[in-house]
C-alpha cells in the first residue's frame, strides 16, 4: 500500500487557544494509521503551543510551518528562518499560491526558500497551480521535498478539480520530479478518497476541511 501524506494548512486561523482547543478535539477522535502520515501547519505564532500539545498528548501528527525565510538569520526583520521552524517543525510550505497572490512570491524567491529549508534540515511542501511551475533542478532535493499542485479554480472554491485531471498533472510533474505529488483544492471528508485512490496522487492538501478537528479525523479516516 503506498503511504499518503495528508497535510492540513490553517493558514492564517487560530490563536493558541483555539489551537489547544482543535488538539484536544481531535486526539479524542484519531487514530494513527500505519500508512498515512498527517502533518498540520499552524500559523508561527502558534507553532511553539501546538508543538507542546503534540508531544504531551503524544498525538500522531507531524507539525508544518506554512512558510520560511529565504534568509539565514540575520537583519531580516519579520522572517522566521529555517533553523528557527527546525525547534518545532518537521515541513513547510512554499509557495502556496496565497503567498504568489498576495505577497508577489516569485519563483525565484520560491528556489531561494527551498534551498534554505532544505539546508535547515526541514522537508519542503512545494505549492504549484501548473506543471510550468515545476522546475527540473528540484531532482536534486528528492527524498527531501513533496510538490502540491494546487489549481487556482479550485482553492477555497468548494469546486474541486476532477480525481481525473489532478492524477494527469500529477503524473506530468513526475516526469519531471520524481517525489511524491499530492492534490490540493476544496478536498472534503466526502471526495478525498477520490484523489488518494489514483495512482499518481501520493496524498492531500487540504484547508478549510482541516479547521475543525472532527472533520479533518473524518478525512483522514476516508482518504
Ligand atoms: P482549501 O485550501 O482546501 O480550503 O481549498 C487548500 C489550500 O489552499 O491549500
Amino acid at each position: 500500500m503506498k503511504k499518503l501524506f495528508i497535510i492540513g494548512n490553517w493558514k492564517s486561523n487560530k490563536t493558541s487557544q483555539e489551537a489547544r482547543a482543535w488538539a484536544e478535539g481531535f486526539s479524542h477522535v484519531f487514530k494513527k494509521q500505519e500508512d498515512k502520515e498527517v502533518i498540520v501547519c499552524p500559523s508561527f505564532s502558534v507553532l511553539p503551543t501546538f508543538h507542546y500539545f503534540v508531544l504531551s498528548a503524544k498525538m500522531q501528527i507531524v507539525i508544518g510551518a506554512q512558510d520560511v525565510s529565504p534568509y539565514d538569520e540575520g537583519s531580516y526583520t519579520g522572517e522566521v528562518n529555517a533553523k528557527q521552524i527546525k525547534e518545532t517543525a518537521v515541513y513547510v510550505l512554499i509557495g502556496h499560491s496565497e503567498r504568489r497572490k498576495y505577497f508577489s512570491e516569485t519563483n525565484d524567491m520560491v528556489n531561494k526558500k527551498i534551498k534554505n529549508a532544505v539546508d535547515g534540515g526541514l522537508i519542503p511542501i512545494v505549492c504549484v497551480s501548473e506543471v510550468g511551475q515545476v522546475q527540473k533542478d528540484w531532482s536534486v532535493f528528492q527524498e527531501k521535498l513533496l510538490i502540491a499542485y494546487e489549481p487556482l479554480f479550485a482553492i477555497g472554491s468548494g469546486n474541486a478539480d476532477t480525481p481525473e485531471n489532478a492524477n494527469a498533472i500529477a503524473k506530468q510533474i513526475k516526469e519531471i520530479v520524481r517525489v511524491p505529488i499530492l492534490y490540493g483544492g476544496s478536498v472534503t471528508e466526502k471526495n478525498v478518497a477520490s484523489f488518494t485512490k489514483m495512482g499518481d496522487i501520493d496524498g492531500v492538501l487540504v484547508g478549510k476541511a482541516s479547521l475543525d478537528p472532527h472533520t479533518f479525523a473524518s478525512l483522514i479516516i476516508n482518504a
